[in-house]
């Protein structure tokens, strides 16, 4: 099953089922712009084997990132370094789908000390947030044309498809969220009108890409927070999505402050989200029943055994795969070929059950130190692919940590001064 093309809503065929999910890369340069390190970290997961692979965020506004290190399509001023990107991927054999994205409030401060929001609830983590200010009419309706002018650019760059980011509590999610959006315009309130600026985002990006262009969207089957986001919300917006035109449906789930698709061995996993191991499985089955759209599944998968029977039981059309990349970039070739069934992860073969940053803990701010080293320790493997080293998985998750944050902040301040 994993080795079988599939053919989009939109026409174009994909070659096999496994698509690498979004990892943001911190590779830009101070002005935004693609790097050569692109090049060579997307020429060496192409040559991996997977069908599509999707950049990690590329934002549509300089002015919000995620983080200092993201790539920036406002205009047509870098397009040459966007070919190069997507040139030296298919000559690695995969296609380039880009996420475009918009942070919202989960922008870091040293990017904005005030960034907008769908309201103006603070995003209170480690201070690093400001408070947003709440969109405008006029704030929607340039987002929207954002989004739009964005896709446009990376298809002349010769990028095979979009991805609209509109989950894990980036601004498309902070406007479906109830704890976020406290709208009372037609932008807010009932969830028909919390989707409406997904709806139109989509609806205009199509317009600009034309119809044989593919378009995913990455979605939360929840955000897994009190008041947020909900499984049955989630349900209506894909049947909404079922008339908008689009490609293919991510699955994901969770936000800044509820990291569940993020999870790792110290936290809390349910017996039999461990025995799926892809844990958006259950979620993504119940949208499967709805969903006209093929639908992929990111979060979790690890073995082969998963992957097929989650596409044979029709549970998943696409798997979606991060962290594996990070380590086994080959690892969809040896799939395929079945001489690899099971992948190594740094549960697996570092921290053997231990958080990342030592012992496992139910307390808040010790989570948030183990996800931090985690994700600070996945970007020093990405940064080792980009500068075509192997990955070092021996690396300390608390020097990952140290370096995560100092390389950030100076990111940030040369960003400032460039
Ligand atoms: C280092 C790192 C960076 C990530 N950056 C992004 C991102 O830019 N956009 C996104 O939608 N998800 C991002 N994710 C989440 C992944 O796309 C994926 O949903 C998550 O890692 C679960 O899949 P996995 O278990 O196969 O790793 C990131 C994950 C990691 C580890």
């Amino acid at each position: 099953m994993i080795e079988q093309p599939l053919t989009l809503p939109c026409g174009h065929t994909i070659k096999n089922r496994f698509i690498k999910a979004a990892m943001t890369e911190g590779l830009a340069t101070p002005a935004d712009n693609a790097t050569t390190a692109h090049q060579v970290l997307y020429k060496t997961w192409a040559k991996g084997g997977a069908a599509v692979l999707v950049s990690g965020n590329i934002m549509v506004d300089r002015r919000y990132l995620e983080r200092a290190g993201n790539v920036v399509v406002e205009d047509e001023q870098a397009l040459a370094q966007l070919k190069a990107w997507a040139n030296e991927t298919h000559a690695g054999g995969s296609e380039l789908w880009a996420q475009i994205s918009h942070p919202g409030r989960q922008c870091p401060r040293l990017v904005s000390t005030q960034p907008i929001s769908a309201s103006d609830v603070q995003l209170n983590m480690i201070a690093n947030f400001g408070k947003p200010r709440a969109a405008s009419l006029d704030d929607i309706n340039d987002i929207v044309q954002r989004f739009a002018t964005t896709a446009k650019i990376l298809k002349k760059a010769g990028f095979d498809g979009v991805q609209i980011h509109s989950a894990h509590g980036y601004l498309l999610s902070q406007f479906l969220s109830p704890i976020t959006n406290k709208r009372d315009d037609e932008y807010g309130g009932s969830l028909e009108n919390r989707a409406r600026l997904l709806l139109r985002v989509i609806k205009t990006v199509r317009d600009a890409v034309g119809p044989d262009f593919p378009i995913a969207v990455k979605l939360n089957s929840s955000d897994f927070q009190k008041g947020g986001f909900s499984a049955d919300e989630c349900i209506q917006v894909v049947q909404w999505l079922n008339d908008a035109n689009i490609d293919l449906l991510e699955v994901s789930g969770g936000t800044y402050e509820q990291l569940e698709f993020f999870q790792q061995s110290d936290q809390k996993v349910r017996a039999s989200t461990q025995k799926r191991e892809a844990y958006f499985l259950e979620y993504a089955q119940n949208i499967k029943k709805v969903a006209n759209m093929p639908v992929m599944v990111t979060g979790g998968f690890r073995t082969l055994d998963g992957m097929e029977s989650a596409l044979k039981n029709k549970q998943t059309d696409v798997i979606g795969l991060a962290r594996p990349f990070c380590l086994n970039p080959n690892f969809p070739n040896e799939m395929i070929s079945q001489s690899l069934t099971q992948l190594d992860d740094v549960e697996s073969t570092l921290i053997l059950g231990k958080g990342f940053w030592g012992p496992t803990s139910s307390s808040k701010s010790v989570q948030a130190l183990n996800n931090q080293c985690q994700a600070g320790w996945y970007y020093h493997q990405i940064e080792q692919l980009a500068q075509g080293k192997s990955s070092d998985e021996n690396f300390s998750p608390r020097k990952a940590l140290f370096a995560h944050f100092r390389k950030d902040f100076s990111r940030a301040i040369k960003r400032k001064f460039a």
